[in-house]
């Protein structure tokens, strides 16, 4: 990558390179699940978007996308704890095998949500995919992860993908805040 992102509040948590490595192992362990399977990727906008450019062009496979846009934060960085559909998905998902991308998961909210309100549309299975995984306790235990990039420290962090207030999505890397006060 030729330009250089420099922020001194920002600490680098994954390079670019080390993310990209990590996505194409998920992109091959993926490809080998799914041969064979009517494989859809939703991605969760807009955080979800890089991940998915990147993880899908991994995935060896006749695979289609689709988006859905979801609002939990708010522009805010704790959980409303509602999950608001901002757009919904162009095509169905009946009789598909669907793998839902998400940029992280935090309390998990966003995706027990998601997982009830797709999981009534007749697709053959649902699984998710997210690029990391934070630690922090669950509101809901059930929720299992089945692909997942990186487990991350219980920390605000931002790129590739990951935003504050809109803001640091086109990092290359994914940057720990080090004084949030100052985003
Ligand atoms: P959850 O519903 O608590 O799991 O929240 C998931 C959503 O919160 C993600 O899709 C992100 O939009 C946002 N989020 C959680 N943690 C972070 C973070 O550290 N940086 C940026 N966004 C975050
Ligand atoms: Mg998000």
């Amino acid at each position: 990558m030729a330009t250089e992102f420099t922020d001194s509040n920002l600490e680098t948590l994954y390079s670019a390179a080390q993310i990209s490595e990590r996505v194409a192992e998920l992109g091959a362990e993926i490809a080998r699940d799914y041969a064979a399977k009517d494989l859809v990727f939703i991605g969760i906008l807009k955080g979800s978007c890089i991940f998915l450019a990147d993880l899908i062009r991994t995935v060896d496979l006749r695979l289609t996308i689709d988006f859905m846009a979801v609002s939990s934060y708010k522009d805010e960085k704790v959980s409303s704890g509602d999950v608001e559909i901002l757009k919904d998905l162009t095509n169905p998902i009946r009789g598909k095998d669907v793998i839902i991308c998400e940029d992280i998961v935090d309390t998990g909210l966003t995706l027990f949500r998601l997982l009830e309100i797709l999981g009534s549309r007749g697709a053959n299975s649902i699984k998710i995919a997210t690029l990391l995984d934070k630690p922090a306790p669950r509101l809901k235990k059930e929720l299992k992860i089945d692909y997942c990039g990186f487990q991350i420290p219980n920390k605000f962090v931002v790129g590739y993908g990951l935003d504050a207030a809109g803001r640091y999505r086109n990092l290359p890397f994914i940057g720990v805040v080090k004084n949030p006060d100052e985003l």
